[in-house]
Order: structure tokens, then C-alpha cells, then sequence
């Protein structure tokens, strides 16, 4: 198992994710020997997880059942323990897209925070691109280190123990898109802009609020990038619904009726709809995207 390969069966060691139902999803360290407890009872990893094959339907202690899958980014981001506020499948699609991420390319991060994005970038970038990620918080760069060794990903990363305001990513001339989600991104403007490629080159730097997002475009304009862009994605997912419909009465005098379905007495129709949510979750934050100018 990797996060950036695909294996068929479940092995010792691999890190899994136990599917209980919709929304509910955790990460579990395999493990000969170990037990793992969940609503539906107990998994018994030697005799249920190991040699299965991952998508396992699995039969727990109390007769429920899970199914156990492989790992992706996406499920890691709705399974991972949290250190700190994370970015979400919604945002990182179009954070992908617009930094032009692909396998070989070289980015630059910061800060890590709880590692959501970083899955993300790593399976985009495998299996020659690098990730240079900066944490100023200790423990959360060090968990953060742990979990890409135990994901298998670590050939693929550097992470970086220090304030990237003041010190910078560590690279100079190399990345081909950085990556910003810290409180003030307009004080790591100068390091993204040095640590990226001499020529061209992406960044994008994610706010919450509007004031950090004018800072942010003012010190990338006074750095010379080009083509600033600032967006947030709003996901707005219908209901699909099946609905009764009265047919309408044209009276006597309507040349031809509509043909009834159903009932005759109040003809009605029945069809699929879509409505809007009432309510959505909104504003998670603005995505400022910037060009180096190639000459
Ligand atoms: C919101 S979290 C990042 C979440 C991450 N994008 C994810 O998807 O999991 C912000 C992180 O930036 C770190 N940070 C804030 N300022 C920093 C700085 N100047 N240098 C390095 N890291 C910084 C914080 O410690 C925190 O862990």
C-alpha cells in the first residue's frame, strides 16, 4: 500500500481506511495481532483485514459490517486526524487545476498544517516530482514527517521546520508552483517568488478573509507576478427529488387535453426535479492565483 500506488490486497503495516457508512470513515494502522473497535464491533486485523483484498465488505464482531478501502488523498482528507483547519477536496481540485500540477512537477507549501493538501499535491506530482513543505510548529511537522513515511510517500517530500516568512522554503529557482495557506502570505511573497523556477512558474495563496487577500495581491504586484486572479469555489449539490404534479385544467372549452397519467379524477404527472439546498456550507476561503512573469 501507498498513497501514490495502488495494491490489491491488505497487508501488515498498511495504513487503511475503514468505511462505516456515509460521512463516517476512519484511518486504521494494520497491524497482526491488533483489534480495532467500531459501532458494529470489533475487526480483528489478522483474520479480517490482512490477505483480504481492499473494497472488503467486513464482518464485525456484533454482525455489522465496513468496508475497507485504499487509501486515496480524498478519503485521507475526510479521515485524518486534525491539527489544524484543513483544505477540502472542493478547494483542492481547483487549487490542482490552476497551479497546472502534474507528475514531475516541484512545489512548494506552507504551511502543512494537518497534511490535507500535501496527499493531494504528492499523488499529483509521483512518482518524480517533489514537495518541499515548511511547518513552523514542531510537533505538527513531525507528525506530519511520520505520517508520510507510514503512507509510503516520503521519498517524495522534504518537510521543513521553520517560518517560512522569515526563512524561506529552503530551495531557490526550482519550484515550479508554491503554495500558500498561512495568516500572512504577503510576508512569504519574496520567498515564493525566489523559490520558484527563473522563468514562469505558479503560486496560489488561500485566505479567509478579504483584507489578507489585498495584502496578498499589493505585495504580489510590487514583486512583478502577472495574471492576478482571486476566486472562491462555492459547491452547490441538488436534491434530487421525485415529484407529483397536478396537470393543469384548461376547462371545457381547451381543444385538447393534456393526456392524464394515473388517476383520472385529479390528473396528475410525476416527475424527477431538482431543488437547491436551502442551506450549504459557503465561504471557506479566497484563492489568489499569481503568474512569475516569464521574461
Ligand atoms: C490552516 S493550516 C494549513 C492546513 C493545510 N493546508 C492542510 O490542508 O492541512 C496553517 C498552518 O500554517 C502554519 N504556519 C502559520 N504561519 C507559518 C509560517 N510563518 N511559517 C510556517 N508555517 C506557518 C501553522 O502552524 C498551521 O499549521
Amino acid at each position: 500500500m501507498s498513497f501514490v500506488e495502488y495494491s490489491d490486497f491488505i497487508q501488515d503495516g498498511d495504513v487503511a481506511i475503514v468505511y462505516l457508512s456515509h460521512n463516517s470513515v476512519m484511518p486504521v494502522k494494520v497491524q497482526q495481532g491488533a483489534q480495532t473497535q467500531t459501532r458494529y464491533g470489533v475487526i480483528r486485523h489478522s483474520t479480517d483485514l490482512i490477505g483480504q483484498r481492499y473494497g472488503s465488505k467486513v464482518t464485525c464482531s456484533k454482525g455489522g459490517w465496513v468496508y475497507v478501502l485504499h487509501p486515496t488523498p480524498e478519503l485521507w482528507t475526510v479521515a485524518l486526524p486534525h491539527r489544524t483547519q484543513i483544505l477540502y477536496t472542493t478547494d483542492i481540485a481547483t487549487i490542482t487545476m490552476m497551479l497546472e500540477l502534474k507528475p514531475g512537477s516541484v512545489v512548494c507549501e506552507s504551511g502543512t498544517g494537518s497534511g490535507s493538501l500535501s496527499h493531494a499535491i504528492l499523488r499529483t506530482i509521483a512518482p518524480t516530482g517533489h514537495l518541499h513543505t515548511v511547518e513552523f510548529h514542531q510537533q505538527r511537522a513531525e507528525k506530519v514527517a511520520e505520517e508520510f513515511k507510514e503512507h509510503r510517500v516520503d521519498h517524495l517530500v522534504t518537510v521543513r521546520n521553520q517560518d517560512v516568512c522569515q526563512d524561506g522554503f529552503g530551495v531557490t529557482g526550482v519550484a515550479d508552483a508554491v503554495f500558500l495557506d498561512i495568516p500572512s502570505p504577503w510576508e512569504a511573497v519574496g520567498h515564493a517568488k525566489a523559490a520558484l523556477k527563473k522563468r514562469g512558474g505558479r503560486l496560489c495563496s488561500f485566505s479567509p478573509c478579504i483584507e489578507q487577500v489585498q495584502r496578498t495581491c499589493d505585495a504580489l504586484s510590487d514583486h512583478g507576478f502577472e495574471e492576478i486572479d482571486t476566486l472562491e469555489v462555492l459547491l452547490r449539490v441538488h436534491e434530487v427529488r421525485t415529484v407529483s404534479l397536478p396537470l393543469p385544467d384548461f376547462g371545457s372549452d381547451s381543444e385538447e387535453a393534456p393526456p392524464a397519467v394515473g388517476a383520472t379524477e385529479h390528473p396528475s404527472v410525476t416527475m424527477k426535479t431538482t431543488t437547491p439546498p436551502r442551506r450549504m456550507p459557503g465561504h471557506t476561503g479566497y484563492l489568489t492565483f499569481a503568474t512569475k512573469p516569464r521574461s
